[in-house]
């Protein structure tokens, strides 16, 4: 089990545009240091806000050793707090998502308002001062219909993604969505492996023959390196785009950890389909052409996006272990379109659901391989894998970052 000073080493000693070593993809020390210095530091996609929409909705979720609960108040504010009562310590909701006017520790019955102060807690004596007991805010915030939490005492900025997310998505509605389907389902590979596999394309013509019918796995289509190195269809298509008032062009963080485009699906495809087709008759928000393609957005550690004009796809990552990573998907369609009228739930899950079993495959495989005492760091493609390579410099750059105290206190 390495200690974050050889973690620290190990970073150090990395091949530039290598895969990373054998230790980094499964040692429990580099997992729970991830979970430390990253999970439990930067903001997390969490839930789509519309999956909690009434007052008394909730969702929760466990990150690292954190359960954790978001939910919509009488004020109609998200919150998040820690999922874990103050009486015992209780994990307070087991349930994954639900609905209730008040959050009720089901051990003793103590009573919390959905704003996390202490409502009610029997026989406690009459120095019991319930005002100390509420439940511990998690930060948490509602970007344009994208619920983000963070478990750090302090957060790191999130104001210039912020100010992006409210331009790039207000066209997408995500207010006036719903959940037309969810799927959860565990890879057994490091979450980094799950985050590598993601942001390249190479791998997409031997393993996704559904989803490449509409999508591009030219890495100019996908992967750019910015808004001067697109294609001639890209910046047509932006071109479009700037003249509907669409927000389309590449727009990035500095180290890469997020970045936002709209980019066209191949031969004016419509959406993630089979037929290559809208999937869902009811398109959302006010984006004007069924073959706007998708706006496709990434956040370093644990998401990714497709919001196309008729439904969004949302997917986000958690470690569960040093080699299982939980994936969850929702499809997001308008709130008023109707199952079997409006939309056939089988056309638009298919693709994405055949698409993250092959991605799974290849990622349980890619673990297999690397446990390998014979495995060593290779090559990634500098046309076709850049974007793993943004992710494995941007983890890179945080740990080192982020482990220099830690392992100078250690000394
Ligand atoms: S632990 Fe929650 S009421 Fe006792
Ligand atoms: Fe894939």
């Amino acid at each position: 089990m390495l200690s974050p000073h050889q973690i620290r080493a190990e970073i150090a000693n990395r091949r530039p545009n290598f895969s990373l070593s054998r230790e980094l993809y499964c040692d429990e020390g580099v997992y729970q240091t991830d979970l430390e210095q990253i999970f439990y530091r930067e903001w997390l996609y969490a839930v789509p806000a519309c999956e909690i929409p009434k007052t008394g909705n909730f969702a929760t979720l466990q990150v690292g050793a954190y359960p954790v609960i978001i939910v919509r108040g009488g004020d109609g504010r998200v919150r998040a707090f820690h999922n874990v009562c103050r009486h015992r310590g209780q994990r307070l909701c087991p349930k994954a998502n639900g609905s209730a006017p008040k959050l009720v520790c089901p051990y003793h019955q103590w009573t919390y308002d959905l704003d996390g102060k202490l409502l009610y807690a029997r026989d406690m004596g009459d120095d019991f001062d319930a005002s100390k007991y509420g439940l511990k805010p998690v930060h948490c915030v509602d970007l344009a219909g994208l619920i983000y939490i963070c478990l750090a005492a302090v957060p790191p900025a999130i104001n210039d993604l912020a100010k992006q997310l409210m331009s790039y998505l207000a066209p997408s509605g995500l207010a006036d969505a719903k959940v037309a389907h969810s799927s959860t389902i565990i890879e057994e590979g490091n979450w980094k492996l799950v985050m590598e596999n993601n942001r390249e394309c190479y791998h997409c013509g031997g393993s996704h023959p559904s989803l490449c019918r509409t999508y591009s796995d030219n890495p100019l289509m996908t992967v750019m390196e910015g808004p001067n190195a697109a294609s001639a269809e890209i910046l047509a298509h932006w071109k479009r785009c700037d003249d509907a008032g669409l927000p389309a062009r590449f727009v990035n963080h500095p180290d890469m950890q997020w970045r936002l485009a709209r980019v066209p699906l191949l031969d004016n495809a419509e959406s993630f389909t089979m037929s290559t087709k809208a999937a869902v008759a009811r398109r959302m928000g006010t984006i004007p052409w069924n073959d706007a393609g998708s706006l496709m957005y990434y956040h370093f550690p644990s998401s990714w996006t497709h919001f196309l004009p008729d439904h969004a796809i949302v997917f986000r990552i958690m470690p569960i272990s040093p080699t299982q990573t939980q994936v969850t998907t929702n499809w997001l369609v308008h709130k008023d379109a109707v199952e079997g009228v409006d939309y056939d739930l089988q056309k638009l899950t298919e693709v994405w659901l055949a698409t993250n079993d092959e991605d799974r495959r290849v990622v349980e495989e890619n673990q297999k391989g690397i446990l390998s005492p014979a495995y060593e760091p290779g090559p990634y493609s500098p046309h076709q894998e850049e974007g793993v390579i943004h992710f494995v410099d941007w983890y890179c750059k945080t740990m080192t970052e982020r482990l220099e105290p830690v392992a100078m206190a250690a000394e």
